[in-house]
């Protein structure tokens, strides 16, 4: 499979997630057996104006690859200049535009999900970008800014005449933001009218999840996100069902426990332990969700740990619990 000219082995793509697909994130998810991954969102002006932080998000690694970095951002101009940075100081294979977060701090400056109530200028925007990159652009988008508003036809009509590569559909409307149901049926074979690959997005949980959401739209490709936290082997069995093998069994509690601790290692690793152990607060305690009995350690990760020994501690408490 090919994205622009890139080749993408497998169709299953690490969905962009701001605070959470960082390189280390990537590169433990990579793998599973994940074919394209995207970066965390970067803010355009963040990286103009010299944002030291901004540029962290940038970084990519040599197994990394392919991947895409996403920007956001509402100024044609200001796009042409982060991007000449990122083509500067990043190693990276896709640019993406967001156009579809609906967090208030990017939609009041015209980017993210704004873009989407507005088609004309999402399109002069989008040709700007594609004609400033020298990387293969793809984009993501949502149904539209709400249920009465929605427009992923028009848009992605739109962008395939802006000549983006590839589309991501989150199946929510802006309005809608991480809840309630995606509606793929607004999607329907939509792929069939494109000629530039889909890829879906929303509440993909299980290999099954991703084969219906490819089936009803025809996508060639599609996102885990919420759904492989915690859960790589999600990204494996995807790809298991689609090439119609058998599936791998669910992960036994000691396998996440090896999973965690790796991870773990990883973004220690990459972030030093302060910030890394902030961040892993959050995300640990997804490798002990659907165990019976774990409620507690997990509150306990997502609040107390303040060191890697006090993780350490906890992995090989259940380590031996699950001996016992
Ligand atoms: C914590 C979090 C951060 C996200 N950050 C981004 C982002 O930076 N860019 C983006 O395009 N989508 C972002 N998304 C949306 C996801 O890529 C995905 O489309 C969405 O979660 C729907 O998939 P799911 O229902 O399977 O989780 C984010 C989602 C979550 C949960």
């Amino acid at each position: 499979m090919k994205i622009a000219d890139i080749e993408i082995k497998t169709p299953v793509i690490l969905a962009p997630m701001a605070g959470v697909t960082t390189l280390a994130y990537r590169e433990f998810m990579k793998p599973f057996g994940v074919g394209l991954s995207y970066s965390e969102m970067i803010s355009d002006c963040g990286l103009v104006y010299g944002n030291a932080l901004t540029r962290e998000y940038a970084k990519t690694s040599k197994i990394d690859h392919p991947v895409g970095l996403q920007l956001f951002g509402s100024d044609p101009a200001i796009a042409k200049k982060a991007i000449a940075i990122l083509e500067g100081i990043a190693s990276y294979d896709i640019l993406d535009v967001n156009l579809g977060c609906p967090v208030y701090k990017v939609t009041k400056t015209g980017a993210g999900s704004a873009m989407l109530k507005d088609p004309n200028t999402l399109y002069t925007y989008m040709r700007e970008v594609v004609s400033s990159s020298h990387k293969p652009v793809s984009t993501k988008i949502r149904l539209g800014w709400d249920s009465q508003s929605i427009n992923v036809r028009e848009v992605a009509s739109l962008l395939e005449k802006a000549g983006v590569s590839l589309i991501s559909i989150h199946a929510r409307t802006a309005k809608q933001a991480y809840s309630g149901t995606p509606d793929y049926s607004k999607i329907e074979n939509l792929a069939s009218e494109l000629s530039v690959p889909l890829c879906v997005s929303g509440d993909i949980y299980t290999p099954e999840d991703a084969k219906k959401a490819m089936d009803i739209s025809g996508a060639k490709f599609v996102m885990v996100a919420r759904g492989g936290l915690g859960n790589p082997k999600l990204v494996t069995n995807i790809n298991h069902l689609l090439m119609g093998e058998d599936l791998e069994p669910p992960s036994t509690l000691l396998e996440e426990v090896d999973y965690a601790e790796r991870f773990a290692k990883m973004l220690i690793e990459q972030d030093g332990e302060h910030s890394a152990i902030m961040q892993l607060r959050g995300l640990i305690p997804h490798f002990f969700s659907g165990f019976p009995g774990y409620k507690k350690i997990r509150a306990e990760i997502s609040v107390n740990i303040k060191t890697y020994e006090d993780l350490q501690k906890i992995f090989t408490g259940i380590r031996n619990r699950s001996r016992l």
